[in-house]
């Protein structure tokens, strides 16, 4: 726990794929906060962090001061120990952005894509400190993919899972045949065992977003090609997918 004193308080806030998916509650709780803190992680994937611009596009619209952080240096290169890694990787934020509320007393908004509750570290960070606060929640990609695709994540009363692309392999060796992988950026359903149906979509509530469905097999190579446009198009790619078994 990191002690950063005084009277602050954080939102965290979902702020859905696209500024046009901000929920009433969620613009209301932004506007209301002294400042926001966003995490920059420079140039990965670009000359900017996109992700970072459109923060900052709705911190301007709603006329809050958006602070950027650099964020601490992360040993992605398949650390033996990974989950270790992800825990320093938390204690470097949550000591980021300790010591600038104490520096900087007040409500301190967190402005999170899609849905705080899926594949995102901002409240296991938040908790570290030693502070109030409490969570909004946004549209999930998870959502997105559904909804574009008119269709409901798992048939009648069954259960679908929620993964990585990292674990996919696993988790279908596993017994797993409804499943939404996230975080994939090689696109680890195309060297699965099996038939397989997939509805994917890359940049979903992006002006550029694809969408594309069928049997995987069929549709692997539109799959690429799509991924490959988004990026073209926005200069950043990020893509979810549901895969049933035939
Ligand atoms: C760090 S996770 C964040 C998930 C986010 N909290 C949510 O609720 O959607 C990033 C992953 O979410 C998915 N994702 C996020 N935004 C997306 C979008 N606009 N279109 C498709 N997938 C997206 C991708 O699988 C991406 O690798």
């Amino acid at each position: 726990m990191i002690e950063v004193g005084a009277v602050s308080r954080i939102r965290i806030v979902g702020i859905g794929c696209h500024p046009g998916q901000l929920t009433a509650e969620a613009r209301e709780a932004i506007a209301a906060c002294d400042y926001v803190i966003a995490a920059d992680k420079g140039s990965g994937d670009g000359p900017d962090d996109p992700l970072l611009a459109l923060r900052r596009a709705v911190c301007a619209d709603l006329g809050v001061e958006l602070v950027a952080v650099p964020d601490p240096p992360r040993d992605r290169d398949d650390p033996a120990d990974y989950d270790g890694a992800v825990l320093d990787w938390h204690d470097a934020r949550a000591a980021a952005y300790g010591s600038l509320i104490a520096s900087r007393p007040g409500t301190v908004g967190f402005l999170v894509w899609g849905d705080p509750a899926f594949y995102d570290s901002t409240i296991r960070v938040v908790d570290r400190l030693d502070l109030p606060y409490d969570v909004l929640p946004g549209v999930s990609a998870l959502s997105l993919l559904a909804a574009r695709h008119r269709i409901v994540l798992h048939e009648v009363g069954r259960p679908v899972l929620v993964t990585t692309g990292r674990r996919l392999h696993g988790e279908v060796a596993a017994g797993h045949d409804n499943l939404v992988v996230m975080l994939d950026g090689g696109l680890q359903a195309a060297s699965l065992p099996g038939a397989w149906d997939i509805w994917w979509g890359a940049n979903l509530g992006s002006p550029h977003e694809e969408l594309v469905a069928g049997r995987l097999g069929d549709v692997v190579d539109d799959v690429r090609a799509a991924r490959r446009r988004a990026k073209d198009a926005d200069g950043w790619v990020m893509d979810t997918y549901l895969l049933r078994r035939r």
